[in-house]
């Protein structure tokens, strides 16, 4: 494996993962982001590397290069690097962190002789802390030799590579922005619906938490159709009617989502779909 790595944008990601891969005894090389005070900061949390304020040929004598920009930026930094170190890119590996693109981002490196590929940790880097990555499916994808690195890396670091062709990275990064941004949003939303009915914040998430665990322990432990509970589940379309009036004083959109998972749900958890689907429709005729 590589021993020298550059941290091309030193975000949330680029930090996290650069300072785990320093723990496992990588040197780490330049650490770039647009600001000098941002790289200065990234470089004390990683707790090594040689801070850059911009896209630097520096970072091409590192054997490894990460790319942890925004997604929009891939691209673009790409075609920059590719001006900046020419044919110096030949044999060097160069894996970016985006969850829903591929290592066609990389293009005008590989042009150039670079080794390509992905590396996205399923998993959420708030910037805080570094995240526990044991057990952390990473999704790997690349040309053979990109791929390999990729691989290694991941199980490194404690994680479980899986690889993935570049074609399914879109619909698999939706699939964990489900569950981590937006799952975030309808425990926030659910949090302010407590609060509009009168408990603290406090109150709110003591009492949302616990619900939440559990529901996932009974997902872990038995599967979705056990741990699926609630007014849909049994039935209960009276229920199902008064939580939509109570609702109707929020927000457009709180109403909006609460519909659209409950058929989502019946399309998912249901034993028989179809006929859930059916009888819910039947009940919002009734209660219309
Ligand atoms: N956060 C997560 O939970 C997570 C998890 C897995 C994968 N990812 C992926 O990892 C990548 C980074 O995400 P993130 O959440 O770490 O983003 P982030 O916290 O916003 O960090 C992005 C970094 O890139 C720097 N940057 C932006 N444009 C740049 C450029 N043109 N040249 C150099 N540096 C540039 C920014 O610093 P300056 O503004 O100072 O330039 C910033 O430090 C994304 O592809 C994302 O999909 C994120």
């Amino acid at each position: 494996m590589s021993s020298t790595v550059a941290i091309v944008g030193a975000g949330r990601v680029g930090r996290g993962l650069g300072r785990r891969l320093r723990e496992l005894g990588w040197k780490i090389g330049a650490v770039v982001s647009r600001s000098r005070a941002k790289a200065n900061r990234a470089v004390r949390a990683i707790g090594g590397g040689v801070a850059h304020g911009g896209l630097t040929s520096q970072a091409v004598g590192a054997d490894l290069v990460l790319i942890s920009t925004p997604d929009d930026s891939i691209e673009p930094v790409a075609r920059d690097l590719a001006k900046i170190a020419g044919e110096e890119w030949r044999g060097k590996i160069v894996l970016h962190t985006s969850g829903a693109l591929d290592r066609t981002a990389l293009e005008p490196l590989a042009k150039l002789g670079a080794s390509t590929g992905s590396l996205h940790p399923l998993q959420t880097f708030s910037g805080r802390e570094v995240p526990d990555l044991d057990g952390v499916v990473f999704a790997i994808e690349g040309d053979r030799r990109a791929l390999r690195t990729a691989r290694n890396i991941a199980r490194s670091l404690g994680g479980s590579p899986v690889a993935i062709e570049g074609a399914h990275k879109a619909a698999y990064h939706a699939a964990g922005t489900m569950v981590a941004g937006q799952g975030l949003a309808l425990v926030e939303a659910a949090t302010r619906i407590l609060m509009e009915s009168g408990f603290t914040r406090r109150q709110a998430v003591q009492a949302l938490l616990p619900l939440i665990r559990q529901m996932l322990l009974n997902f872990e432990r038995h599967g979705p159709r056990v741990a699926w509970t609630g007014p849909h589940s049994r039935g209960d379309y009276a229920t199902i009617a008064r939580h939509n009036a109570a609702l109707a004083k929020f927000p457009r959109e709180f109403g909006g989502v609460y519909e659209a998972l409950t058929i989502l749900a019946g399309r998912v958890l249901a034993a028989d779909p179809a006929a859930a689907e059916k009888a819910l429709e039947r009940a919002i005729q009734d209660f219309k």
